[in-house]
């Protein structure tokens, strides 16, 4: 926990009160667990005063905390219309197929992928746009799926 604490302290000196520091707190969670159980909302509410419900509230708003476990390569295909008529299923099926997940917010059984599609990335004019993990990928075709697969570790 001794990184960790000094990771939360850091976050806590830029915000006025414990609780400005939620999402940032569950941000650092996530990333340092790969999602956020409840046990890690049940450590973050100790550290800052608040009630595991709340936390449990907040988690379950924002789409961006994973609830469960998911694949060390966590996909997130646009399939919002604008992207939509552009093939951005196509691009989910071809995502579905080499990753070997069967099928969307399943985790491959190495443990590497899981694909979902979500709303609107803010790329429209870039169909179809990808979010894998924290980075941003424009105008994947089911084509460039293998290659994308491939740089990834
Ligand atoms: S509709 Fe796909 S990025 Fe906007």
């Amino acid at each position: 926990m001794g990184e960790a604490r000094t990771q939360l302290d850091t976050i806590l000196s830029r915000y006025p009160t414990k609780q400005a520091a939620l999402l940032p707190a569950l941000w650092m969670l996530q990333d340092a667990r790969g999602w956020v159980s409840d046990k890690g909302i049940e450590e973050i509410a100790a550290l800052l005063a608040i009630t595991p419900a709340y936390i449990k509230g907040v988690v379950s708003f924002y789409t961006m905390y994973h609830q469960h476990p998911v694949g060390r390569h966590f996909i997130q295909v646009c399939t919002t219309t604008p992207c939509n008529v552009c093939g951005a299923e196509d691009v989910v099926k071809s995502f579905l197929e080499h990753t070997g997940c069967g099928d969307l917010g399943l985790t491959s059984a190495d443990g590497r992928f899981t694909v979902i599609e979500v709303e609107c990335l803010g790329a429209c004019g870039f169909a179809t746009p990808v979010m894998i993990n924290n980075d941003f990928i424009e105008s994947v075709t089911p084509e460039s799926v293998p290659r994308i697969l491939a740089e990834l570790k």
